[in-house]
C-alpha cells in the first residue's frame, strides 16, 4: 500500500518532471484510493479524482461541483498574492474556466461559432504556410535543434497570435507577459517577478488589450479580436475586465497545450519506432495518431471543482465547499477504459480521453489544437527523415500545464 503523503506529492511540480513516478503514483491512487483526500504542505487541501469514470460524472453535474471560486491549485502564497492583487479573488483573471452559469454559458457563445470545424476550415491554409515555416526552420537549423523550445514552442503562438489579430512584432511582448502571469513553477522558466513587477504586468497586459479593442471597434476585422471587442451580453458590451480576461484565456490556453502535445507526439514516435513508420507509410492515421499524442502527453494535468453540497463519490463523502481536482492525466491511463493504456498507438480507436476535459467546459480550441498538430505532422514527415534523439529530454516542472521543455534532435532534410 503507497502512504497517503505519498499520494500528496501530485500536488508539487516537480513531480511532473519525471512521469514515471507520476504514473506509478496515479496508478497505486486508481487502486488503492481513487477518491482520496490529500492535504499537500504549503497547498489548500483536495479530494484527488483519479478515474475515469468519476471525472466525467463530476464534469456531468457541473451546478453541483462548479470552477467557480478555484479553477487550478496554486500554493497558498500565490492564492494569497492574487487576493492582494485583485481584492479578493485567487484568480487574477475572470475567463470561461473561472466562471460557471449562467455567465459561462453567455460567454461561452460569444466565440463558439469561431471555433466550430466549419469556421475554422478556412484557416488551413495559414495553418498549412506556418507549419512550412516551422520545417523551413528545422532546415536553417542544419541538421539538429531543440525541437521542443526552437520549433514546437514557435508554432501555436503563431497561430494564436494570427488568429486573434496580434501583429508579430507585439508577439514576444505578450509571450512575455502571459509568461509573467501565468510561468510554470519550473525554477529554469520563472521570470522571479516581485509583487510591484506582477501588478505592472497585469496593467500592461490591460493597456495592451484595451488598445486592441478601441482598434477593432473602429475597424473590425475577420480575427478573434473583433469577436471579443465587440461582444455583448443581453444588449451591453461586456465588461472590461472580462473582455481582457477573454483574451489572456485565448492567449494562454492554446500555446503551451498544443506545443506540448507537438513535441511529446514526436518524442513518443522516437521511442516507437514502428509506429513512426506505420504514420509515415500511412498519414490518414494522422487524426488518430494526434488524438493519441494529446491522450499520451495530457498536457493539462488537472481542473479543480468546488462541491456546492454533500456528495458521495466511490463511498467517499464530499462536504459542501470541499475541493476536487480532476486528474486528466490520470484518467487517460485508466486501465478500465484503455486497453493497454502505456502503449503509444498512433492509431488507437476508441481514443475517449479527458484530454481536452468534458461536459460544459470541454476546450473550446479542441478542433482548432488537433488540426494543428495533424498539419505540423503532416509537413514534418513528408520533408524531415531520419529523426533521431540527440540528447536528453526534459520536462517543465507544473501540476497544471506541463510538457517537454527540451527535446534534443538530429536529422536529416529530404
Ligand atoms: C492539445 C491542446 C489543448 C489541450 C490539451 C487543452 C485542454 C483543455 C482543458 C483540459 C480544458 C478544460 C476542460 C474542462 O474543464 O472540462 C480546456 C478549456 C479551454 N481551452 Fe483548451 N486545450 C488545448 C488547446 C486549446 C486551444 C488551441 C485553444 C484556443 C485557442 C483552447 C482554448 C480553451 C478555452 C477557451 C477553454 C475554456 C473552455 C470553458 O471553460 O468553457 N484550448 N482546454
Amino acid at each position: 500500500m503507497t502512504s497517503v503523503s505519498e499520494f500528496a506529492q501530485i500536488a508539487y511540480p516537480q513531480t511532473y518532471a519525471d512521469p514515471t513516478r507520476l504514473h506509478a503514483l496515479f496508478t497505486a491512487m486508481r487502486r488503492e484510493a481513487p477518491v482520496v483526500w490529500l492535504e499537500p504542505e504549503g497547498y489548500p487541501p483536495f479530494w484527488a479524482v483519479t478515474k475515469h469514470a468519476d471525472i466525467i460524472d463530476i464534469e456531468r453535474q457541473h451546478h453541483r461541483f462548479v470552477n467557480e471560486p478555484r479553477a487550478v491549485l496554486q500554493t497558498l502564497v500565490a492564492e494569497a498574492r492574487a487576493r492582494e492583487l485583485t481584492g479578493g479573488s485567487a484568480n487574477p483573471v475572470r475567463s470561461l474556466v473561472q466562471m460557471d452559469d449562467p455567465d459561462h454559458r453567455a460567454y461561452r457563445a460569444l466565440t463558439h461559432p469561431w471555433f466550430l470545424k466549419s469556421s475554422l476550415r478556412r484557416l488551413e491554409p495559414e495553418l498549412a504556410r506556418l507549419a512550412r515555416e516551422l520545417v523551413d526552420r528545422l532546415a536553417e537549423h542544419g541538421g539538429s535543434c531543440d525541437f521542443a523550445r526552437d520549433v514546437a514552442a514557435w508554432y501555436p503562438l503563431r497561430v494564436i497570435m494570427s488568429l486573434l489579430g496580434v501583429p508579430p512584432e507585439d508577439e514576444p511582448r505578450l509571450l512575455k507577459l502571459t509568461q509573467e502571469i501565468f510561468g510554470p513553477e519550473d525554477p529554469e522558466m520563472r521570470r522571479g517577478a516581485t509583487e510591484a513587477e506582477l501588478m505592472q504586468t497585469l496593467v500592461d497586459f490591460g493597456a495592451y488589450f484595451d488598445r486592441l479593442s478601441e482598434d477593432r471597434r473602429r475597424a473590425p476585422r475577420e480575427d478573434l479580436a473583433s469577436v471579443i471587442a465587440n461582444a455583448a451580453i443581453d444588449g451591453k458590451p461586456i465588461p472590461q475586465f472580462e473582455r481582457n480576461s477573454y483574451y489572456v484565456i485565448i492567449a494562454t490556453a492554446g500555446h503551451d497545450t498544443t506545443s506540448s502535445s507537438i513535441a511529446g507526439g514526436l518524442l513518443a514516435l522516437l521511442q516507437n519506432p514502428d509506429e513512426m513508420a506505420r504514420l509515415r507509410a500511412d498519414p490518414t492515421l494522422l487524426p488518430k495518431a494526434a488524438d493519441e499524442m494529446i491522450r499520451w502527453t495530457t498536457p493539462v494535468k488537472h481542473f479543480l471543482r468546488t462541491a456546492t453540497d454533500d456528495a458521495v463519490i466511490r463511498g467517499q463523502t464530499i462536504r459542501a465547499g470541499d475541493c476536487l481536482m480532476l486528474c486528466y492525466a490520470s484518467g487517460n491511463r485508466d486501465e478500465e477504459v484503455f486497453p493497454d493504456p502505456f502503449r503509444f498507438r498512433a492509431d488507437r480507436d476508441p481514443n475517449p480521453h479527458l484530454a481536452f476535459g468534458f461536459g460544459a467546459h470541454l476546450c473550446l480550441g479542441r478542433v482548432l489544437a488537433k488540426m494543428e498538430i495533424e498539419t505540423v505532422f503532416r509537413e514534418v514527415l513528408a520533408r524531415v527523415d531520419a529523426i533521431e534523439l540527440a540528447g536528453t529530454p526534459a520536462l517543465v516542472q507544473s501540476n497544471f500545464v506541463s510538457g517537454l521543455k527540451t527535446l534534443p534532435i538530429r536529422y536529416r532534410m529530404r
